[in-house]
């Protein structure tokens, strides 16, 4: 009897040990992290229950605001369940690739509408929103057929033109606002070396606005970047840059912050904010362009990570709901199935609102939450 008693009270402790470890490894939170520590972040990140449910684009019309996604040209042809998500959750579609010189002008005066057209097409058969994308992008390759070419300054005036009008013009009314100017500050904040500013000089951006808005006088038109929504240097040059050309009466209405967060990111929602208002002061309406977050920096179990993400995009879409001149809140996709930042970074992400298999994510949720 007192044997079987001994045997009992060894396995009631034997289960409390395994209970008590459990709970620790499921509640672990690193403490000497090798990238960077995921902070406990108390973020909404359960679904909303079904009577208060409801969509990111009917909730962002509540705050006068548009809910945009960069749109994967070959999703949208093949993938019936992106389309639906698309047309369900988004008031704002961005062609990703589909209206870039590369992918449109196919040679001199050559063009190729397809994909251009489709996404129109579909996002006014939709009661979306089109935001053009990019009319000048000066971080990028040229298409291969200009590489090889050899223009005078005067013929690659000509060509640039050509584009911007024969672009803004053709879905003139239909696109009712334009990344004209796409990056076209380096890191340190000086003029990105590019084939336009070679060509050209620097009266090329000044001109690519003044084109577009010659096509069409009711576009609004952005300058977009990355790496200037937080004080630095490159967000000051943009800030100079800015006020030069509204100086000069340049038609320009926006800027768009693309706030591809790739790295560790501890920026509070304050310091985002106050970036967007300096800009918004000089009296130009503001987007966040092209928002993704990146969950490979940090450390800890899956879950972890997309809490931590989660917080992130709330703290944008925070910062954005801060300002009445924040018109446009953007992702750079939508799902983890077609981001563009895994074969950027040549390794597994996850930095989009709904997972691979099109489920929610808990960074859906904190929008949904916020915007609630
Ligand atoms: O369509 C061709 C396909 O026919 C070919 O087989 C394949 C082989 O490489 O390439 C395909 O084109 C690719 C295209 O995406 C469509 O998938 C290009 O190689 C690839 O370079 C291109 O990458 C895009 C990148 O811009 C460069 O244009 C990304 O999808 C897109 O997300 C990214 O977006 C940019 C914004 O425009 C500006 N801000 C930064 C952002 C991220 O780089």
């Amino acid at each position: 009897m007192r044997k079987l008693f001994s045997v009992a009270c060894l396995s009631l402790l034997f289960v409390l040990i395994c209970a008590a470890l459990w709970y620790r490894a499921s509640t672990f939170v690193p403490s000497s992290p090798t990238h960077a520590p995921i902070h406990r972040i108390q973020v909404q990140t359960q679904a909303p229950t079904p009577s208060s449910y409801s969509s990111l684009r009917t909730l962002g019309n509540i705050h006068h605001l548009l809910i945009g996604t960069a749109v994967n040209a070959d999703a949208l042809q093949h993938d019936s369940q992106y389309r639906q998500i698309l047309a369900d959750e988004f008031s704002e579609a961005v062609p990703e690739n589909s209206m870039k010189m590369d992918t449109v002008e196919t040679g001199p005066s050559h063009y190729n509408f397809t994909q251009a057209d489709a996404l129109v097409a579909f996002a006014l058969a939709h009661h979306m929103t089109v935001h053009g994308h990019v009319l000048v992008w000066a971080n990028t390759t040229i298409p291969s057929w200009l590489q090889h070419a050899h223009f005078t300054r005067q013929e690659a005036m000509s060509l640039l033109h050509d584009y911007i009008t024969t672009m803004v013009t053709r879905y003139r009314h239909r696109v009712t606002s334009w990344d004209v100017a796409s990056e076209i500050l380096s890191p340190s904040g000086s003029l990105r070396p590019c084939y336009w500013l070679q060509m050209i000089g620097p009266s090329y951006i000044a001109l690519a606005f003044q084109w577009a808005h010659e096509a069409d006088p009711s576009a609004q038109l952005y300058y977009n970047d990355y790496g200037i929504d937080t004080p630095g240097q490159k967000s000051h040059q943009a800030y100079v840059l800015l006020s030069t050309l509204l100086a000069q009466h340049i038609p320009i209405t926006g800027i768009g912050f693309e706030m591809h967060e790739l790295g560790y990111v501890l920026i509070p929602e304050q310091v985002i904010s106050r970036t967007l208002q300096q800009f918004a002061s000089l009296g130009l309406s503001v987007s966040i362009s092209e928002l993704d977050v990146s969950v490979y920096p940090y450390r800890g179990t899956l879950q972890q990570k997309v809490q931590y993400q989660a917080h992130v995009y709330g703290e944008v879409l925070r910062a954005c709901l801060s300002l009445p001149q924040c018109t446009s809140f953007t992702m750079w996709g939508f799902t983890d199935r077609y981001s563009w930042v895994p074969q950027f970074t040549h390794h597994l992400d996850f930095p989009l609102i709904f997972d691979e298999n099109y489920q929610p994510k808990p960074a859906y949720y904190a929008l949904i939450h916020l915007l609630s």
